[in-house]
């Protein structure tokens, strides 16, 4: 570097911005090159190498490199290896014109080849004392040599650059920590919204235990009084038989014979005797079903006692829509296209969540009346699940924030935007994925993937 051109201010002035550059959070490895061809430019040299010592380690790495191999940068050198290792573990600058002395510098095993620079200047670079890294440039032998005094320069300016330098790693040290504190409030986020999501499932399920508990006791003797009534019935109709056999071989004209026949046509016997089994059959049906629903409440109030079984989806399929029926029966046809499916591993109450959250979603999605649409199927060592509405669909704005938490377009009191969040979260803990799929104006589709088998089971 000649002496005017080191103390050109704007040479210095570049050298600091550099290590200010808003590139630099962005692209470091950038920024590393740039300082490097700034200072190799400064030097009136053609190339250079530049290598950066971390606080905890002994060894070297190459960052930088000016007509070096590529496979060279992030290659790492020892202490007191070549020249780079040489001046960082000495702490002092090295002009190097002509060959080298093996006998004074022993570490530095220098060929000299042909197409090799003739002259070559090689710093520590330091901070407060503490060696950070090493420089060097190389003039080819068509320039004029550096001398002592380039050195000399080289080392009162280089501090400069040890600043750029530092000033680098600050910057991506504070980078990397907001990375990580981020990471941390976004676990501390979601811990918040599971905890508020389990809340909200253990107050509707100690609410559909307690209606299923409620439920449980007149439907128990409702059903033993229908079976009761059932042979009761069957009594008294073989009664009336024989009562009509008797009618039938009786003749006269006895006052209390036609008053009987006259009840008989009022009381329309034929009818009572066709729908009183009938009545009793379709209230033994509705029995059923209230039996089921509240063996589905029950199911799914056990949400706290989750653990991992091999199950039919199916079946689970079934139950939640069992239990969502009332909310969509008015608004959607239930199609469903079954596929096959293989028992898998999972969390049947957590699954049971995720697919009320679908229907749910989609019963909301339709505004007048539409068809809901369940799929299901399986590829390689997974299976999936597809709900699919014809709603409204969703705006393609919204389709990125649909599974945080919080994100609702649904009214005050509707919905609280945590559903869809924590059915990712279940279906992420079981090593599975959801795909969505909407058009605005005719439809949604989620599908759930499921891997058949856990590797590793994440806790309940
Ligand atoms: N099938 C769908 N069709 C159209 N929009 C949907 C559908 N499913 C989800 N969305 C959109 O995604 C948002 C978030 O859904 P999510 O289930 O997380 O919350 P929510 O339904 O609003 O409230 P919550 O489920 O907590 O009661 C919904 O408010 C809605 O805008
Ligand atoms: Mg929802």
């Amino acid at each position: 570097m000649s002496l005017d051109r080191i103390t050109k201010l704007s040479w210095i002035y570049d050298l600091y911005r550099l290590g200010q550059s808003p590139q630099l959070l962005e692209e470091p490895d950038k920024i590393y090159q740039a300082l490097l061809e700034h200072i190799v430019a400064g030097f009136d040299a053609r190339s250079g190498s530049l290598a950066l010592q971390a606080e905890e380690q002994s060894n070297l790495t190459i960052v930088a490199g000016i007509d070096l191999p590529p496979q060279v940068i992030g290659c790492s050198v020892a202490l007191g290896n070549g020249v780079l290792g040489w001046v960082a573990q000495q702490g002092q600058p090295l002009l190097i014109n002509g060959d080298l002395d093996p006998q004074k510098y022993p570490g530095i095993q220098r060929k000299r080849e042909q197409a090799a620079p003739s002259s070559a200047l090689c710093w520590p670079l330091k901070l407060r004392d503490r060696v950070i890294g090493a420089l060097s440039v190389n003039r080819p032998a068509e320039k004029a040599p550096f001398g002592e005094s380039d050195r000399d320069q080289g080392t009162a300016i280089l501090n400069l650059a040890s600043l750029a330098l530092e000033n680098i790693q600050l910057q991506l040290d504070q980078q990397k920590r907001f990375i990580e504190l981020q990471a941390i409030n976004q676990k501390l986020a979601e811990a918040q919204d599971q905890l508020l999501q389990a809340e909200k499932m253990a107050s509707i399920g100690q609410l559909a235990a307690g209606v299923a508990h409620e439920i449980n006791n007149p439907v128990g003797y409702v059903a033993s009084n229908l079976s009761s009534l059932g042979r009761y019935v069957n009594d008294l109709l073989s009664l009336l038989d024989a009562c009509e056999q008797l009618d039938n071989s009786l003749s006269g004209e006895a006052p209390e014979l036609l008053a009987l026949r006259a009840l008989k046509e009022k009381v329309n016997v034929t009818y009572l005797r066709e729908d009183l089994h009938d009545l009793l059959a379709e209230s033994k049906e509705g029995l059923e079903r209230v039996k089921k629903i509240v063996l589905d409440l029950k199911t799914f109030s056990h949400v706290d006692e989750a653990e991992w079984q091999i199950v039919d989806l199916h079946q689970g399929l079934e139950s939640t829509l069992n239990i969502v029926w009332n909310e969509l029966k008015y608004k959607a046809e239930v199609v469903k296209e079954y596929g096959t499916l293989p028992e898998i591993e999972c969390l049947p109450s957590q699954l049971g969540q995720v697919f009320m959250n679908l229907l749910v979603n989609a019963g909301h999605a339709i505004e007048d009346h539409g068809t809901i649409t369940l799929r299901t199927g399986h590829e390689g060592d997974q299976v999936w699940v597809e709900v699919a509405d014809t709603g409204k669909g969703i705006a393609p704005e919204h389709l990125g924030r649909i599974f945080d938490p919080f994100f609702t377009t649904k009214p005050v009191g509707k919905g609280t935007g945590l559903g869809l969040s924590l059915s990712y979260g279940i279906v992420k803990k079981h090593h599975g994925h959801i795909e969505v799929d909407s058009t605005p104006g005719k439809g949604t589709t989620f599908r759930v993937w499921l891997p058949l088998r856990q590797a590793v089971k994440l806790g309940s």
